[in-house]
């Protein structure tokens, strides 16, 4: 077999083959493919796409890359999320706990942030004493025992996808519909769980830009973990604004321990309601859907969930926690709106590269975090202001630099007209 002719068929449009495919992967991950080759034969996946079966062997190529976790030890349905990414998205640390508290089992493998999207595990870390370097031992362990556990994913979970992906960061092949479900659909493959729930985000500094491309990602995803016996579920969801009010670390953990309470603004209660309800159901906690969102919301509001959230955060290892008084911050600064209207959108990338400005994110991936700053917004689409209100209110260790603010002034559409509260799950697809 030779690359070059499997280039020139991708190129004229013709499939693939099993044997084709898994030959790149192995290539590239063995050096003996040179990153040259695969950079042409991704440039030329990215112009003709990938049909439902070449998408298919290159996910299952690259699960065999390396380790897959075997979850059996643990007893009952295992259940896992992802999001494509989003700019305040505390989800999984809210479901977890919620899903945990009424018998579903969680067993995650996270991944951290990296530009204007911040990730689970920096969340996490930003919790005092807090580890996500659990061994896999402990892990399933910990899941056997209260239901929960969320750890760092190890280099060994799928290579392919490590290496294909810097490739692509650097050739402008990231945005290919079948590359994006491989890479997402080979780690949750890998990750070992029978139920898995997909939060897709469509807008303003996410991946999808349309609700069509969302649509066929997610379909691309369903079909592919379906071949794999899995249950599998997308949620397309709005990012036409930063999920709740808290953007920074240690700001969106206060607003997990907030909305386990109870007090939860309200797109992140009904996200996280709305994907719990789909995990209990599944994970045969539930007889309905509508039984399991009942059981949910109630969990929230009773003190259950986020009972179980302070038993998931000391298994971990975390310290006893005032998350009254856990933000280290030299000042809160509000920044006012410059004249009256009704909120549009706010622009959820401009939200996220000011907080990661502020040093609540990283640039490039060495970059050390600062778990105290970021932004909590004291307004969301469909508000009114006057001007002169409090937009959003800043929490800073360092200068707030000319470039945050240009940010933060591009960072909203203010309309005349009346503007309606926006849903937060445009479509399910399962
Ligand atoms: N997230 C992933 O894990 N991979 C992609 O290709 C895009 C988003």
């Amino acid at each position: 077999m030779r690359m070059v002719d499997i280039i020139e068929r991708k190129r004229m449009s013709i499939e693939n083959t099993q044997e084709e495919i898994q030959y790149v992967i192995n290539g590239y991950v063995d050096g003996s493919i040179p990153d040259y080759q695969v950079s042409a034969w991704l440039m030329a996946i990215y112009f003709q796409g990938m049909t439902d079966k070449e998408a298919f062997y290159l996910t299952e190529a690259m699960l065999y890359s390396g380790d897959i976790i075997d979850l059996s030890k643990i007893k009952g349905v295992k259940v896992d999320k992802h999001s494509t990414g989003g700019v305040g998205d505390k989800t999984t640390l809210v479901l977890g706990p919620l899903i945990a508290s009424l018998g579903a089992k969680l067993a995650k493998l996270s991944g951290r942030g990296l530009g204007h999207t911040g990730g689970t595990l920096d969340k996490m870390e930003s919790v005092p004493g807090l580890s996500i370097d659990i061994p896999e031992e402990q892990f399933i362990d910990q899941v056997n025992k209260i239901n929960i556990a969320v750890a760092g994913q190890t280099k060994k979970l799928v290579p392919a996808d490590k290496l294909l992906y810097a490739l692509r960061d650097v050739t402008g092949t990231v945005p290919s519909i079948p590359l994006i479900a491989s890479s997402i659909m080979s780690k949750k493959l890998a990750s070992g769980a029978d139920v898995i729930c997909l939060d897709v985000k469509i807008g303003d500094g996410a991946f999808m830009k349309t609700i069509d491309d969302a649509k066929k990602l997610s379909r691309i995803m369903v079909s592919i973990g379906k071949s794999f016996d899995k249950k599998v579920t997308a949620f397309i969801t709005n990012m036409d604004q930063p999920l709740g009010m808290a953007v920074g670390n240690r700001l969106e953990i206060k607003e997990v321990v907030n909305t386990l309470k109870g007090n939860g603004p309200q797109d992140l209660v009904e996200l996280c309601e709305d994907i719990a309800s789909y995990m209990i159901y599944y994970a045969e906690e539930a007889e309905s859907l509508e039984e399991a969102k009942a059981l949910a919301h109630k969990q929230l509001n009773n003190g259950e969930a986020y009972a179980k959230f302070l038993e998931f955060i000391k298994a971990q290892g975390a310290d006893d926690i005032d998350f009254d008084n856990f933000i280290e911050i030299e000042e809160v600064v509000p920044y006012l709106a410059k004249e009256s209207g009704y909120i549009k959108e706010i622009k959820a990338l401009n939200i996220g590269l000011a907080s990661m400005k502020l040093g609540g994110g990283r640039e490039t991936k060495d970059d050390d975090i600062d778990p105290n700053v970021g932004i909590v917004l004291n307004k969301k689409v469909g508000d009114y202001v006057k001007k002169g209100d409090t937009l959003l209110n800043i929490y800073r260790n360092r200068q707030i630099t000319k470039d945050i603010v240009a940010l933060l002034d591009d960072a909203y559409i203010l309309v005349s007209e009346v503007v309606g509260i926006p849903r937060t799950i445009l479509k399910i697809i399962d």
